[in-house]
């Protein structure tokens, strides 16, 4: 038999605070009506101040090892996939690391926008299956609401906090992650991105005047590509492990828009009762939607051994990924 990636242990954590539609038509020019009918948003949660995205993941991570019973000592490699960690570098992963006690592992972050979570599980199952390592803790976890501008109403309705974790083992086994399918395509960069602050745009008085430490997005044309690549790189899942829509009994899509959701869904003929959705009370969380999906959806008792699932995500860069995984 095979060593697999095997998923013993999933965590989220959400914070508390919760901004709703009727919230944010009080200081920007939108409405209850237009959020929900066009993104499927009615609420979103937003970090505290005093809260750092390390401590989102740390919380999400911990919840992981306690289902999992793994102690943080015993993790040999810890991912996050993160967009807005809390400093430009180091990695989140190493602050994460060093607040659960994670001290014998390595840890380091991937930059896949809203795959994140999905390349993260590539990593580490490609670790585990070598051979290198027994066990993981893969993270997805942001605050993006705090590089957001609050004043464009393309971008600042859409956007929430959260992470969401798993914790891997090395198993002989024909169940855990069965495949990945990762791509890329940089020539789209400037649809969705956060100008500022890295080389281009350092730090400066000028360029906090021209917004350019915000997200940029071309909303309607990342629809597009979006709806095309979920459904593609699906499709090439399933087919490279000789499998049909049919067999999947949960399917867990990035969670950006509810008519995205519905129109790969649709596409790939999936029922309501396969396709997990909780975009109306949580908003896009990046790389935080499909971990915290998945906890939340085995939390509730709807995942059970046997079952077939998958993941599938799409973000910024463009990147986007799908992973099928038997339960
Ligand atoms: O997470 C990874 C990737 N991200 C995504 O997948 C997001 C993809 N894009 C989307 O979800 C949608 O494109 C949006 C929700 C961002 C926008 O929806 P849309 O149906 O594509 O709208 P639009 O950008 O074409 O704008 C339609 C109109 C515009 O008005 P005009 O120019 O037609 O007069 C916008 O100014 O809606 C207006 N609008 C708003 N109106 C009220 C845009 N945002 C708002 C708003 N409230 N918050």
């Amino acid at each position: 038999m095979k060593t697999r990636a095997r998923i013993i242990g999933t965590g989220s954590y959400v914070p508390e605070k919760i901004l709703t539609n009727a919230d944010l038509e009080k200081f920007v020019d939108t409405s209850d009506e237009w959020i929900r009918t066009r993104t499927g948003i009615c609420q979103r949660h937003i970090a505290a101040e005093d809260e750092q995205t390390s401590d989102l993941a740390s919380k999400a991570a911990q919840a992981a090892l306690d289902m999992a019973g793994v102690t943080a000592e015993e993790i040999d490699l810890l991912i996050v996939g993160t967009i807005t960690g809390d400093c430009p570098w180091p990695a989140t992963a190493c602050l994460v690391q060093e607040k659960i006690g994670a001290k014998n592992a390595w840890a380091y972050d991937i930059s896949a926008a809203c795959s994140g979570f999905v390349y993260s599980l590539d990593a580490a199952t490609r670790q585990i299956e070598a051979g290198a390592i027994q066990k993981a803790l893969v993270i997805g976890a942001e605050i993006l609401t705090r590089f957001i501008d609050w004043t464009d109403r393309n971008t600042c309705v859409l956007f929430g906090d959260a992470a969401g974790a798993v914790v891997l083992e090395a198993q002989e086994t024909e169940s855990g992650v069965l495949s990945t399918h990762l791509h890329s395509d940089g020539s789209y960069y400037e649809l969705l991105y956060q100008p500022g602050f890295g080389s281009v745009h350092p730090p400066s008085e000028e360029g906090l005047k021209n917004r350019v430490p915000y997200l940029s997005m071309q909303g309607n044309e990342v629809f597009k590509v979006a709806v095309r690549s979920l459904y593609n790189v699906a499709v090439e899942c399933l087919e490279a492990n000789n499998m049909s829509v049919a067999d999947l009994d949960l399917f867990i899509p990035h969670q950006a828009n509810i008519r995205i959701l519905d129109a790969a869904a649709k596409r790939l003929g999936l029922s309501e009762e396969q396709t997990y959705i909780n975009v109306e009370r949580l908003g896009n969380t990046s790389a935080a939607t499909i971990p915290v999906a998945l906890d939340e959806a085995n939390r509730a008792g709807r995942i059970k051994e046997g079952d077939l699932l998958m993941f599938d995500a799409f973000g910024g860069g463009f990147t986007w990924g799908a992973a099928l995984v038997r339960w």
